[in-house]
């Protein structure tokens, strides 16, 4: 059985999944009033994402015999003035999850869950690959700068992203 403190911390961080999804979906919204179909896209395969990262916990919670307690979400910020800032602000994001993954995996490893730490580690190697992502994307706003021909590009080929679960909720 998970014990109360590891319990609580991964219901925070459920709380921040689902946090990330609102924030992604948001996202998806200020795009697609842009006229920017292809990041609108990649945003909500971006939620969606968030939404197994989620469920990923949820399941683990009960399979371990704890209780899982949904808070309140907060609300997202709606207006992100520039493309860029607002994959900016994806990348800030996620590299605060990185830092709750990496400290629930020190309370793992503090209370000697082995358990929560083979699943921890499942989140720290998939948030390498959230940062980076967003990384890439901010990298290449930066290098399009004004040019609109270049934003459609890049707009056409985050169109292509569908998100698909890697492995079915533990
Ligand atoms: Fe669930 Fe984007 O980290």
């Amino acid at each position: 059985m998970i014990s109360k403190k590891l319990q609580d911390a991964i219901n925070a961080q459920i709380n921040r999944e689902l946090f990330s999804e609102y924030l992604y979906i948001s996202m998806q919204a200020w795009f697609a009033n842009q006229n920017l179909d292809g990041c609108a896209n990649w945003m909500d395969a971006q939620g969606k994402e968030e939404r197994f990262h989620a469920m990923k916990f949820f399941n683990y919670v009960i399979e371990r015999g704890g209780k899982v307690e949904l808070k309140a979400i907060e609300q997202p910020t709606i207006d992100f003035e520039t493309p860029l800032k607002a994959f900016m602000a994806a990348l800030n994001h996620e590299q605060f999850i990185t830092k709750s993954i990496n400290d629930l995996m020190d309370l793992a490893i503090k209370e000697k869950d082995h358990a929560s730490r083979g699943l921890l580690q499942w989140y720290v190697d998939e948030q390498v690959e959230e940062e980076s992502a967003a990384d890439k994307i901010v990298s290449r706003l930066k290098m399009i700068g004004s040019d609109i021909h270049a934003l459609f590009m890049l707009d056409s080929e985050l169109g292509q992203r569908v998100f698909t679960p890697p492995v079915a909720p533990a």
